[in-house]
């Protein structure tokens, strides 16, 4: 392992995701939008980096250039130890099995016309993987996974809840036992209740498949629930990133120290704030 190529951690371990200076502008007739402007950031394996911003910062289009997506004006974005930009088709489509997403919209994300079952089955017969029958056994240990019984695999979308259907979104993305789950806003759309109960097995999920999460969220109680490190976005750019706890106690930049008193939790400030809002999420996820 090298160590001198900024693909490499210090500690000798490869991190999930090496974002490295991404750069993209999107051109609408005369205006320019920066999209990415030098976005840096990487995720060790096992951790969830949450990636902050109001409605328009650049969040979805770092997450859709980390999945090979959307190609950068310049920069690398590495994921498992391969430039996603760099590879053929058919590499890429390889490390897509390494690499899964989690949308915002519960019902728009899956096929309708299929069965629950065929959707989460739909990754593993795209990859070839296993005879149908250990598909079916893989299948019902996944819908187990997420906290329904096998009783929704015969069921369509259209039958499920939200947060049903956000269980479903996310056993498909583990069933190729993928290394990096990107969710983008992933629980926005779902009540209080619901959303913390998706956020504790999302939790739980990760420790059990030692999972690596970049987690979507413009809204900053839930990131601070949810990730070990955050990095604060900003038309663009990312202005702040640190260890969670850090960036709570000693928010640097006024962006960040913005959001984060615009949390809706009434005044007053500083420690006790932050406790009442430690409370009031606790209770919340006890709740749900
Ligand atoms: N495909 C696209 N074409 C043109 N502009 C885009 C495209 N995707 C995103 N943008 C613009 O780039 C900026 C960042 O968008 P986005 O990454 O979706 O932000 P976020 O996910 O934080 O809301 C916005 O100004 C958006 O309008
Ligand atoms: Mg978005």
């Amino acid at each position: 392992m090298t160590d001198n190529d900024g693909t490499t951690s210090s500690d000798g371990t490869d991190p999930v995701i090496v974002a490295d200076d991404l750069q993209l502008t999107f051109h609408h007739g005369k205006q320019e939008t920066k999209a990415l402007d030098h976005v840096s950031f990487r995720v060790e394996r096992g951790t969830t980096l949450a990636l902050v911003g109001q409605s328009g910062s650049g969040k979805s289009t770092t997450a859709r250039t980390i999945l090979g997506i959307q190609k950068p004006d310049a920069g690398r974005a590495i994921v498992c130890g391969s430039d996603v930009h760099d590879l053929s088709q058919r590499e890429l489509r390889l490390l897509r099995q390494k690499m899964q997403v989690v949308l915002q919209d519960p019902f728009g994300q899956l096929n309708r016309r299929h069965t629950v079952g065929r959707i989460i089955e739909g990754a593993l017969i795209a990859f070839n993987r296993g005879s149908r029958r250990e598909r079916r056994e893989r299948v019902a240990e996944l819908i187990r996974a997420v906290g329904l019984d096998e009783s929704y695999l015969g069921r369509n979308p259209r039958e499920l809840s939200g947060g049903q259907c956000q269980r479903v979104a996310i056993a498909r993305a583990l069933a190729l036992q993928p290394e990096l789950v990107v969710l983008d806003e992933a629980v926005s759309a779902l009540d209080v209740s619901v959303r913390a109960q998706i956020l504790n097995m999302l939790v739980q999920l990760q420790k059990d498949f030692g999972l690596t999460y970049l987690f979507i969220t413009h809204d900053l109680a839930v990131a601070r629930y949810m990730a070990h490190d955050i990095a604060v976005m900003h038309r663009g750019r990312i202005v702040e990133h640190s260890d969670r706890d850090t960036l709570f106690a000693n928010p640097k930049d006024p962006y960040t120290q913005g959001l984060i008193a615009s949390i809706p939790v009434g005044l007053p400030r500083g420690a006790a704030v932050r406790a009442e809002f430690d409370r009031r999420l606790e209770l919340q996820l006890e709740d749900g």
